[in-house]
């Protein structure tokens, strides 16, 4: 794929390791996605390159994500792993490369790994590049060091029940898009009855509405299943379309309840 765009919905690739991994990736495929959200400490990479290869479409039809582990942001270690990841996925370039967290304490100096970032993708390892887990702060800094339209996305967890707004506006403001992870906040807002309610009335899945009002709130969403049937009625989300006042409704559940919240989490803003 080509462009600075992000297909609007992917795939996560969480916990889809060996053969069960990649039965859901080859069925993912053949429902439709394209954009697949791999990581090195996912232990995913490999079976993303071999769905795409084992898929029969061609390389430039897919869009591949992976996340640079903090463990190797130091300068020995951060080209040689995205050039280890490439050899992993069996790409000669992702489409987009992440810093998957910021270094825990500036373990390594910020501007080492993201003066690394750009390096990664002047050398044609990384069609485009972003971050993850940036709170606005990291996020000013990586713009003032590395320029505004330098960055593609900010990989962040945001569902229904944190739908993070004071970091929504600031990326607004500054023109990035979001990309939610965790966007169905693992299957915990299955039963909300204000969600099951609208289901309803679309006739769709709750799931399909929460990526729905994401996507319509300016997100990418990048949901992992391994049955068939979720991946079908997640795909389906991209076709729904929520009325304004079915948005606002959906907008009074956010709660600020996050669920990835690991010790080396940078200060949140939400
Ligand atoms: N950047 C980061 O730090 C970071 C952190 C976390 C995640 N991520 C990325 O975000 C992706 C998504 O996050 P996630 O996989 O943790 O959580 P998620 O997508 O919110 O939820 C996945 C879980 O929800 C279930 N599910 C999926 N579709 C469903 C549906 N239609 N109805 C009911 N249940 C459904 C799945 O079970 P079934 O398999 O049974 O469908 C699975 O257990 C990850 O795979 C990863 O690529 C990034």
């Amino acid at each position: 794929m080509t462009g600075n765009t992000i297909p609007k919905l992917g795939l996560g690739t969480y916990g889809r390791t060996g053969d069960e991994g990649i039965a859901a990736l080859l069925k993912a495929i053949e429902i439709g996605y394209r954009h697949l959200d791999t990581a090195q400490s996912y232990g995913t990479e490999q079976s993303v390159g071999q769905a795409m290869r084992r898929s029969g479409l061609e390389r430039g039809d897919f869009f591949v994500t992976t996340k640079v582990a903090d463990t190797r942001l130091d300068k020995a270690q951060f080209l040689p792993s995205v050039r280890a990841s490439l050899d992993m996925i069996g790409v000669d370039q992702v489409d987009l490369l992440l810093i998957h967290w910021p270094s825990y304490r500036d373990a390594v100096p910020f501007e080492d790994y993201m003066l690394a970032l750009v390096e990664a993708q002047q050398k044609g390892y990384a069609r485009l590049i972003g971050v993850s887990n940036y709170p606005i702060a990291l996020l000013d800094k990586a713009v003032d060091l590395v320029g505004k339209d330098a960055l593609v996305t900010n990989q962040v967890e945001i569902h229904p029940y944190l739908q993070a707004p004071k970091l929504a506006a600031h990326a607004r403001k500054i023109g990035l898009p979001l990309t939610a992870y965790q966007p169905l906040a693992k299957g915990e807002i299955a039963d909300d009855p204000i969600l099951k309610r609208i289901a309803k009335k679309h006739g769709v899945t709750v799931a399909a509405v929460a990526l729905a009002f994401l996507m319509a709130e300016g997100h990418i969403v990048i949901p992992a299943s391994s049955s068939e049937g979720n991946l079908r009625a997640n795909f389906a989300a991209g076709t729904i379309s929520l009325e304004e006042a079915e948005m606002a409704e959906i907008r009074t559940l956010d709660r600020g309840y996050r669920r990835i919240n690991p010790e080396k989490s940078p200060g949140w803003d939400d």
